[in-house]
């Protein structure tokens, strides 16, 4: 046992426990916190979509690890219709929520020591576990050039982004594409938030024309249904893009058993054919943006990027990330340390605006009583 090398001794401690004291002063607020820290959906998952689920529950046999073909062609179609991607359904890949993808990515790839692999300097932490649970070493930064000759095989981007909402433009994009085709590298693209832009136009997928070329060669592009459709109960996303890297994780993803349940492939499928729903969740989150925004800049925080995706990055002038967090806790909001996605955050809080009206407006009240 002693010479074991354990996954779980390569990964960061859990974040989030951390905040629990926090939580508890929120929590004993009279009125109830308001948790704004980690962002998860609250809203009723859409009727149709339900329905679609209820109605495909009669479900004993085994789903195919591919998705159905309906499930890949209606992903296809939202990526043609939402996003201007022409992608082959054949080139569709169901997974179990993007986080799992994430987390597997670089290990189905056959990655592992001596490997490079770099993800954004402040990011979403599941990148990093990803990187080390493959053995392959984690570099944080926003900058190919300076990274030298390291051998990186793969290039993580997420636009919009988490924590800090920035979204990269057609001309970044292209660059990040060139830099990798250029040494072989595959770039994956979360794009999770991809139609929550509030400002500077709609966020591109790097599968779009203008940033690849037309060539989806080298380049994997995540979608996920949990913040568009509230689904992130069903675990239910998509990989798309070059055909030899998607036929080669299916191969992986059928023997290691990570199939999507046959009654979420229905209701996905029922949730990528409608788009009023997405839209009328978009404007429920742009009201509780504005509402949260103008509270944090009268109470003193000022808000960097944030133009796109479900939070808001603010940093107070007189108090570092655990600051802010410790005295939002005492007014019974709880938000989290920008530290927990790099150093370079220490200086900010991620303020998710994915709670209930109720409980936004709650928040609003409170911050206005800071100012
Ligand atoms: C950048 C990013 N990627 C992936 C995920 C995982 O989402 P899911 O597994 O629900 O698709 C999240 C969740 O918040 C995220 O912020």
């Amino acid at each position: 046992m002693a010479d074991r090398r354990r996954v779980a001794d390569r990964l960061p401690t859990f974040p989030w426990d951390r905040l629990a004291p926090h939580k508890a002063t929120a929590e004993a607020h009279p009125d109830g916190a308001v948790d704004l820290s980690v962002g998860t959906p609250v809203d009723s998952v859409p009727e149709r979509v339900r329905e679609a689920l209820a109605a495909a529950s009669d479900s004993p046999g085994y789903p195919a690890t591919y998705g159905t073909p309906q499930l890949r062609a209606a992903a296809a179609d939202w990526l043609g219709r939402c996003h201007g991607v022409s992608a082959d359904p054949a080139a569709v890949l169901p997974s179990l929520g993007s986080k799992e993808f994430v987390a597997w990515l670089p290990t189905l790839l056959g990655l592992g020591e001596g490997d490079t692999v770099v993800h954004p300097e402040l990011a979403y932490p599941t990148y990093d576990v990803g990187i080390r649970m493959s053995g392959a070493a984690p570099v944080a930064s926003d900058g190919l050039t300076a990274l030298g000759p390291a051998p990186v095989r793969l290039v993580w981007v997420n636009s919009p982004a988490n924590p800090t909402g920035r979204v990269l433009g057609v001309e970044h994009l292209r660059k990040v594409v060139a830099w990798a085709r250029e040494r072989g590298a595959v770039v994956a693209s979360d794009e999770c938030y991809i139609g929550l832009g509030w400002e500077g136009g709609d966020p591109v997928s790097v599968l779009h024309p203008d940033v690849c070329g037309g060539s989806h060669e080298g380049l994997i592009a995540l979608h996920s249904l949990s913040k568009r459709s509230n689904l992130a109960g069903y675990r239910a996303a998509f990989a798309a893009g070059d055909q030899a890297l998607v036929d080669e994780l299916l191969a992986v993803r059928k023997h290691a058993g990570m199939i999507m349940p046959g009654p979420v492939q229905a209701a996905m499928r029922a949730a990528l054919d409608d788009d009023d729903h997405a839209r009328e969740q978009k404007d429920r989150y742009a009201a509780r943006r504005t509402a949260l925004r103008g509270a944090l800049e009268a109470a003193g925080w000022r808000i960097t990027h944030s133009e796109a995706g479900l939070y808001l990055w603010a940093a107070h002038p007189e108090h570092d990330a655990w600051g802010s967090v410790a005295l939002l806790a005492e007014h019974g909001v709880l938000v989290a340390p920008g530290d927990f996605y790099g150093p370079a955050g220490a200086g900010h809080v991620r303020v998710a605006f994915t709670a209930t009206d109720e409980r936004v407006e709650a928040a609003a009240k409170r911050l206005r009583a800071l100012a």
